[in-house]
């Protein structure tokens, strides 16, 4: 079978997937979602990123049901696509009602999942680096909710590609720098730290951030979470992208500046293959079974 869906606990063809036009999902954005990468047939952070759509969900008071179901779910939609490297998509929304602004009395949640094959980031582009332009981030105080209203990101997207650039860098007055249309981002310093903007209610604390800051001990770089100027951006030695699909990805060009040397920096890249290994180990861990581990975790979590 090649792409899947899985609604409301069914599993078919995507192509024959249908949502109900009052679904409040279509008609507000009332809902959150999750995007996994899958890695070799295995969900990567998964754990991660259950507990990120629960918090989602609480945030906005949608009963998420139970985690241990969305894994076997998943598990069930990754093996029946037979896809290797696929692209894991979770969402909740409040489900089928009137159109009414307040929540609906009794409304049953509409659950999604969906796995498609991942087209990987084009590795011309990562030995290259790309271009990423600035511009006023215009979203909501609530951006580490990860919601479906996403036209401020999709336009901020949009208006990057019709300047021939790959991400949006946005940027909010009295904060700085926030992080991209849908990665997060990273300053290298001149003096060699690594920098990304705070955990907190404007930006989208990404899994794979969180990773990179990881990975980034491991390796021995001083790493800090800490406001970015958009003159840092200017300043900076090396600038990279982080994202579920993303990965690490080079900056070389922002605006109409070049970024350091104009090529992919050494700490960037130092990066991006400890990311990459990182991943390795965590798809194929040695000992114990990965999914039993996701599993025990999330139901001790839940006790
Ligand atoms: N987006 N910031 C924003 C605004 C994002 O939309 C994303 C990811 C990230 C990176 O988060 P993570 O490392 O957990 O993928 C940061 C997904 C991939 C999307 O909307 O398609």
């Amino acid at each position: 079978m090649p792409d899947i869906a899985v609604l409301n606990g069914r599993l078919m063809p995507l192509s024959k997937a249908r949502v109900h036009v009052e679904d409040r999902g279509y008609t507000f954005g009332d809902g959150v979602y999750e995007v996994v990468r899958v890695y070799d047939g295995r969900p990567f952070m998964f754990l991660e990123h259950l507990r990120r759509f629960e918090r989602s969900a609480e945030a906005i008071q949608l009963p998420l049901g139970s985690p241990v179901r969305w894994e076997r779910l998943s598990r069930r939609a990754i093996e029946a696509s037979r896809y290797s490297e696929a692209k894991l998509y979770l969402q909740l929304t409040r489900g089928v009602a009137p159109r009414e602004h307040p929540f609906p009395a009794h409304v049953r949640p509409t659950m999604l999942m969906t796995v498609r094959q991942v087209t990987p980031v084009d590795e011309k582009l990562r030995r290259r680096g790309v271009r990423v332009v600035t511009m006023p981030d215009l979203r909501w105080g609530r951006c580490d909710i990860k919601s479906l209203n996403l036209l401020p990101n999709v336009l901020a997207k949009q208006s990057a590609k019709q300047r021939g650039a790959y991400e949006a860098i946005l940027i909010r007055p009295g904060l700085g720098v926030t992080e991209g249309a849908s990665s997060n981002l990273f300053v290298v310093t001149r003096q060699g730290a690594v920098i990304t903007p705070p955990a907190g209610p404007a930006i989208l604390s990404g899994i794979t951030r969180d990773a990179v800051m990881i990975v980034a001990r491991e390796e021995g770089l001083a790493v800090a979470e800490a406001a970015v100027s958009p003159e840092q951006l200017i300043d900076a030695a090396e600038l990279f992208l982080s994202g579920t699909l993303t990965e690490v990805l080079p900056v070389t060009r922002c605006d109409d500046r070049i970024v350091g040397t104009g090529r992919p920096g050494p700490v960037t890249m130092q990066l991006a293959g400890a990311l990459r290994r990182w991943i390795g180990r965590h798809v194929h861990p040695p000992g114990r079974d990965h999914q039993a581990r996701v599993t025990t975790s999330v139901r001790a979590k839940r006790r």
